[in-house]
């Protein structure tokens, strides 16, 4: 995987200004370092995609070839194949979501959803809001339209609604164009939004004037606890954006947006020019491994496998990080959050946490100004086995003790007071 560094740039005065503002994902940089032998990874949210089945693939993919209609060799309708969108309507019901073919876009994963979103909806100079921190990636589809962001803060039961009308109050009605939530196991919080906060962001929607785009990734990865009802199930007009990357594969790259016809229109505008329509070929092998194969007993195992995972990680934690750090519980998805003192830098921290053979993903990339959640740090639990995520622990907290002594002994010598935000 490249990266975004540059050597050599005989186009720094033709570039355009808005791709000089964006920032380069810290977790697509570290792809490299994070498959070298070596290192252990928790800086990816890669599923385990070793635990699928290779008879079901094969026979999804051999369906696709074996089309008499050819229809996975030709171009398709911008919104896609009607099978493939029965096949989300057919997924989507079992969470609650009642839609018809005709309310869902196929996308080239949900994060094409999030730009195709973006260039429909954001001018320049915009409000947007989202839960901080957020999924980094669609702070970067975002900031290519150059809206401003503002982040709401989260905390152990998901987005913090009491925080949003305050500043909802502040800015007024009409203001801001929408807010963007990821209410399942956050990414990358870990953090689930309570059924009662999830029908206030409904209600203050209503009172404001401003769509909810809900993007739901992790949904039907729950390893413990009810199920909440998704937004998209208590109001019709939420923008819900779905995919097939931690259920079945990211590789298919296909993902869904569900909608009102006024916002699909939309879309399906702006997409046609993106790429014309997604890849039929991989929307019609979506389409048997859903319809044709024991998929439901594929989640099983990815579910029993991330809850061993999870548990390992959270075990480790509890045996190796020091006293001054918290972490959330997240009952599904991939993701734990820990927070260290306000003087810790985890950017600056991650050189000598890759000496030590471990990876974790910086705080600070998961928010629109590079100034909040340093202190922070993603930590994935999905990819690695529950031993090799034991020894990641066990060298992160070695890195971070470190850390910790060293302004221990600046604190004795009186160099740092107290707890400045360093
Ligand atoms: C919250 C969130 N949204 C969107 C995506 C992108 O998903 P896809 O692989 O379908 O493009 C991810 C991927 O990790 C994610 O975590």
């Amino acid at each position: 995987m490249p990266s975004a560094h540059i050597d050599f740039d005989f186009t720094s005065d033709k570039v355009a200004q808005r791709v000089l503002k964006m920032r380069s994902s810290a977790v697509r940089d570290l792809f490299s370092a994070a498959t070298r032998e070596d290192i252990i990874s928790l800086s990816g949210g890669m599923p385990d995609v070793s635990l699928l089945p290779q008879t079901s693939i094969r026979k999804a993919v051999k369906a696709a070839a074996d089309d008499k209609r050819a229809l996975a060799l030709q171009y398709t309708a911008t919104d896609g194949l009607l099978g493939t969108k029965q096949v989300v309507c057919d997924l989507v019901r079992d969470v609650g979501i009642r839609c018809k073919p005709a309310d869902v876009l196929l996308t080239t994963g949900a994060q094409e959803a999030l730009d195709l979103v973006a260039k429909a909806f954001i001018d320049p100079g915009d409000l947007i809001l989202a839960e901080g921190p957020t999924y980094l990636g669609a702070l970067q589809a975002f900031s290519a339209y150059e809206p401003e962001i503002r982040c709401i803060p989260l905390d152990n039961k998901g987005l913090r609604t009491d925080l949003l009308e305050e500043e909802l109050a502040h800015i007024g009605k009409g203001k801001v164009k929408f807010f963007y939530t990821i209410p399942n196991f956050q990414n990358p919080a870990g953090v689930t939004m309570a059924p009662e906060r999830r029908k206030r962001l409904i209600e203050l929607s209503e009172e404001y004037d401003f769509m909810i785009v809900e993007d739901d990734p992790y949904g039907r990865l729950r390893y413990e606890g009810g199920h909440a009802l998704p937004l998209k199930a208590l109001s019709d007009k939420v923008i819900y954006l779905g995919t097939v990357s931690k259920t079945f594969a990211p590789g298919l790259r296909t993902g869904w947006v569900i909608a009102p016809h006024c916002v699909l229109a939309r879309i399906n505008l702006v997409k046609q020019g993106t790429d014309l329509c997604g890849s039929a070929f991989t929307m019609v092998v979506v389409e048997h491994y859903f319809r044709d194969t024991p998929w439901q007993k594929t989640l099983q195992t990815f579910i029993e496998t991330y809850r061993e995972r999870r548990d390992a990680m959270l075990a480790a934690l509890e045996e190796f990080f020091p006293p001054e750090a918290t972490w959330t519980h997240p009952e599904g998805g991939f993701f734990v959050w820990v927070t260290l003192p306000p003087y810790v830098d985890t950017g600056s921290m991650l050189t000598t946490a890759l000496e030590k053979g471990v990876t974790y993903t910086p705080g600070d990339s998961f928010y629109p100004k590079a100034s909040a959640g340093r202190n922070c740090m993603r930590i994935a639990f999905c990819f690695e086995s529950p031993e090799n995520l034991r020894e990641a622990i066990r060298r992160l907290a070695l890195v971070i003790n470190d850390r910790l002594e060293l302004y221990r002994a600046f604190l004795d010598a009186g160099a740092i007071k107290g707890t400045g935000t360093g």
